[in-house]
């Protein structure tokens, strides 16, 4: 079936690459010069989200102090709460060491040792011989880790001549003769849609933390490469799964490297008490992140928290020299300056959890292949970084693992396609290919004011209350009060009419359009809450506060139906390390 794009707008390449973040530009990468490889992207790439990690990628260098792979396996496998897929944390482990070694060789300027050693730091969860106590693995470049590795991969990408097609937003993903050929995207500058055809499609889009009112993610994180392929049959993975990291900006969400406590920080409650050790004696404040969240919510539900309203708590970093702070933390120290007006070597900074990690997504193997059942690839579609559920993570994802799953998945994701293409044949798109996508925007171009609904104050209910009804602890009542907000909140979405009828960077078109991803993802996040009747990792219900291994040690997969939600399920790979009961 031919493209009704017009000819400059019909592009054809082997692979084509959705999202210029770290995992999409390691997969590039690997294919360039291979392949004929397409990069499409909704921003500029150095604008991705990968450049807003900040802390480390960590990898069993041991280049200060004894460390092995396998004892990273295990830090995985503990922190996720031991729903993280063995098979995936071995893989994640082992080749994370390799991983650092190539970003190191492609340039990227990690911070040393005084001996010319990648340096590496601390950081939640991560231990030594298997928990006994913390360990030097995150590699880092200050506190601009994510950031370098953009810049650099991205330099690569430019280097080996990937085709880079910045500031388009996909719309629809294509599949025809059970495989995945192409997808289609508005291109924002011209307001023109276009087709992309191809033998293999990578999304790497990152996740959805814009569906919280509170948030460490970027605007751009509206969860479009999740939804967009559940909306065409593909189930989504341990959707209930969203990370709050504990140390946001005080009503910004804007993020606070955890790399603060790994260079020595203290949270602290309105007492100035130090409480993690508190509740977890040997990490104390290096406890993996849910824990720690919980801790900071018990605060402040105890009446511990700070401030007129008594609901946040301090970050403490006045006992770290200036000079340490300038060195290792130069842009979370200026963050503090400016957002909080708190000078850091002096004073106390007000913190509180924020909504930051995605550990469900688009299911895959270990080769970033997309499954649509709880075995079957689908041949010619791949995902990774964030987006992805491999399941690396389970039910909460340690610092620093990210950066690695973006690499580490990347990598295996662009070669496996790499392999793919060179033996498969370009099956033809389907029937009017780009109908769905063009529907989508006359509609919201063509729609009359008269009957409107604005999409910015549907998005601001929506943040506020899953902010306040399916994050840190929820509990059924509260969940289900979330999901008759989200019905009323679809309904009136139908109705959304915007102002901006241009073609021309049309923000107001584009905010509309990814806010019926956000309402997608939030509708699969509280089902899967809903449904999880136990607590694990970063899911705590305390209506359920208990792990049950018997009933739960599984994913969850949810897909979307005529009929409304169909659940189901996969079993954990569990190879080396048995669940136990995780105490730190
Ligand atoms: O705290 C941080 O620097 C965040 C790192 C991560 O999410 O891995």
């Amino acid at each position: 079936m031919a493209s009704e794009a017009r000819p400059e707008n019909y592009h054809k390449h082997d692979v084509i690459v959705v999202g210029a973040g770290g995992a999409g530009l390691m997969a590039a990468v690997q294919l360039a010069g291979h392949a004929d490889v397409a990069v499409i992207s909704k921003l500029y790439p150095s604008r991705s989200h990968t450049g807003a990690a900040q802390g480390g990628i960590c990898a069993a260098l041991g280049n200060l102090e004894e460390d092995h792979w396998e004892w990273h396996m295990f830090d995985t496998v503990k922190g996720g709460d031991y729903l993280t897929d063995q098979d995936a944390a071995e893989v994640l482990a082992r080749e994370a060491v390799d991983a650092i070694i190539e970003l190191e060789h492609m340039g990227l300027p990690f911070s040393r040792t005084p001996d010319g050693k990648i340096a590496q730091r601390r950081f939640g969860g991560h231990t030594r011989n298997y928990g006994e106590g913390p360990v030097m693995r995150s590699c880092y470049a200050a506190d601009r880790t994510g950031h370098m590795i953009l810049q650099t991969l991205y330099q690569q990408g430019i280097k080996h001549s990937v085709n880079f097609f910045d500031e388009f937003q996909v719309l629809d993903i294509l599949f025809n003769e059970g495989v995945c050929c192409g997808v289609v995207a508005y291109a924002i500058r011209t307001g023109e849609i276009h087709t992309f055809h191809g033998k293999a499609v990578i999304f790497a889009t990152g996740g959805f933390g814009r569906v919280y009112s509170v948030t460490s993610n970027a605007m751009a994180l509206t969860g479009d490469g999740v939804a967009i392929p559940w909306r065409r049959g593909i189930p989504l993975e341990d959707m209930e799964m969203f990370q709050f990291h504990p140390t946001g900006i005080y009503k910004l969400g804007i993020l606070l490297s955890e790399a603060a406590r790994g260079e020595g920080g203290i949270v602290r409650n309105s007492e100035e008490e130090a409480f993690a050790k508190r509740y977890a004696p040997t990490l104390a404040d290096l406890a993996p992140r849910d824990m720690m969240s919980r801790f900071i919510y018990q605060e402040i539900k105890e009446g511990r928290g700070a401030g007129p309203n008594k609901d946040y708590v301090y970050l403490d970093l006045r006992h770290i020299p200036y000079d340490v702070q300038e060195a290792k933390l130069p842009d979370i120290t200026e963050f503090i300056r400016v957002y909080l007006g708190v000078d850091p070597t002096k004073e106390l900074s007000p913190i509180q959890p924020t909504a930051h990690y995605a550990m469900g997504g688009l299911p895959t193997d270990v080769d970033g292949r997309v499954l649509v059942d709880d075995r079957t690839a689908l041949p010619g579609f791949y995902a990774a970084g964030e987006c992805a559920c491999v399941s690396v993570h389970g039910a909460n994802r340690l610092g620093t693992n990210s950066l690695v799953d973006l690499v580490v998945f990347g990598r295996r994701a662009g070669k496996h396609a790499l392999d793919f293409v060179r033996h498969a044949d370009l099956v033809p798109l389907p029937a009017n290919p780009e109908g769905f996508a063009r529907d989508q925007v006359e509609r919201l171009l063509s729609r009359g004011a008269g009957v409107s609904e604005k999409a910015g104050e549907i998005r601001q209910t929506l943040q506020v209350e899953m902010f306040d009804k399916a994050s840190v602890v929820r509990n059924e009542q509260g969940l289900k009060e979330m999901h008759g907000i989200l019905l009323d909140l679809q309904h009136r979405y139908q109705r959304v009419a915007i102002d901006d009828h241009t073609r021309t960077y049309n923000t107001d078109l584009l905010e509309a359009i990814e806010l019926g991803y956000m309402l997608d993802c939030a509708e699969c996040i509280v089902a899967g809450a809903l449904a999880r009747q136990e607590s694990r990792g970063a899911h705590y219900r305390e209506d359920y506060p208990e792990r049950d291994d018997v009933n739960w040690l599984k994913h969850t997969l949810v897909w979307k139906t005529s009929g409304g939600l169909r659940h189901g399920s996969r079993p954990v790979s569990i190879t080396r390390f048995q669940p136990k009961e995780r105490k730190y």
